[in-house]
């Protein structure tokens, strides 16, 4: 009798370990058979008066085992059927609920800069041209005027891709103006912002890759006074409206004559003092009239046509403008770096 007793008991410790509800009623059956008031593990307590005395504390031991472990079940179905739906399956997402709002991000000072000045050239209809930043050494130099043994060369410490003597990461903007030139007929207004590569020791002020603008404009009888007057209307937009400038004469293989801008800082302040070396000057970029020569390398008829190009150094201006004293953040980023900035462009 006691061994049938024994076997029952365990029987339902068996049946309560093999159970497996899964909708909300078969869990509230499972409650209403081994938890609820009427569950079928009370009785068993009962039985304990018919069990030998020396087997009475084993068997105790084993309904307060069933008890538990049906207490115990319980307890997790409850918590899955919560977390399911009606019918017990995984709840379906809702998809009209509004989602995750996503942080808005700001732009790269480089990029807010780049598009500063491609707004203030876009306002007297210069078009944006982009092009690649691996070039053949046709664009970047020969078309420019700067044939192979071309001291100019030296000027520029290029990257020349593996194994390769003709392709090369572009060391500047102008290598934009050639391809412009070689698919489109005058007149010719660009503007061509992008990213350069120069083998230069990596500091404070330079960098082995930093950012150009650059423009170009080729028409019938354009002049040294149309150059003049487009880069005098660009500082005052990009400096303010006083803003004082000058062309030094200087020396670029693709333009004849050449000269360098620079806009005149002051030197009230430490900031300024340290950007112009204490001259007050900031040099901004390089300019000239496109040289007949590369107007022929590129097919344009150099008798019929002149035309004024320019390339703008982004950096320098980015630095001034947000006061950033090393060139090399600009590049690392790091977003508690990149969080300060913020614009509408
Ligand atoms: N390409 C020149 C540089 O990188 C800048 C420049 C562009 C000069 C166009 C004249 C005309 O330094």
């Amino acid at each position: 009798m006691s061994v049938e007793i024994f076997d029952k008991v365990k029987k339902v410790l068996e049946d309560i370990k093999s159970a497996a509800p899964k909708s909300k009623e078969e869990v509230e059956q499972f409650r209403i058979r081994y938890v609820g008031s009427k569950n079928i593990i009370k009785p068993l307590f009962g039985e304990i008066r018919h069990i030998p005395n020396e087997l009475k504390k084993e068997f105790g031991q084993l309904v307060n085992i069933v008890k538990q472990s049906a207490e115990n079940k319980f307890n997790g179905l409850k918590e899955a059927v919560n977390a399911a739906g009606e019918n017990g399956e995984a709840q379906q997402i809702d998809l009209s609920a509004p989602g995750d709002p996503i942080g808005l991000g700001t732009r790269h000072p480089i990029s807010i800069t780049m598009n500063r000045i491609i707004d203030i050239f876009a306002r007297i209809g210069f078009v944006v041209a982009e092009d690649r930043e691996i070039e053949d050494d046709w664009h970047n130099f020969t078309a420019m005027n700067t044939p192979a043994d071309h001291p100019a060369r030296d000027m520029q410490d290029t990257f020349y891709l593996m194994n390769s003597t003709e392709m090369l990461l572009r060391t500047h903007t102008s290598s934009v103006q050639a391809r412009v030139m070689t698919s489109q007929e005058p007149p010719i207004r660009i503007i061509a912002p992008g990213r350069v590569y120069r083998n230069e020791t990596i500091s404070a002020r330079s960098h082995c890759q930093f950012h150009q603008v650059e423009g170009l404009y080729i028409d019938e009888n354009v002049s040294f006074a149309d150059l003049k007057q487009t880069l005098n209307y660009f500082a005052t937009e990009m400096y303010g409206a006083d803003t004082k400038i000058r062309l030094r004469p200087s020396y670029f293989p693709f333009t004849e004559p050449s000269a360098e801008m620079d806009v005149y800082m002051g030197t009230a302040d430490d900031k300024s003092k340290r950007l112009t070396k204490g001259t007050g000057w900031l040099e901004v970029l390089g300019c000239g009239m496109v040289d007949p020569a590369v107007l022929d390398n590129c097919n344009i008829d150099s008798k019929k046509f002149t035309g004024f190009a320019f390339g703008i150094g982004i950096e320098r201006s980015a630095m001034q403008f947000y006061d950033i004293s090393d060139i090399r953040l600009l590049f690392e980023n790091d977003v508690r770096f990149l969080n300060q900035f913020k614009s509408a462009f």
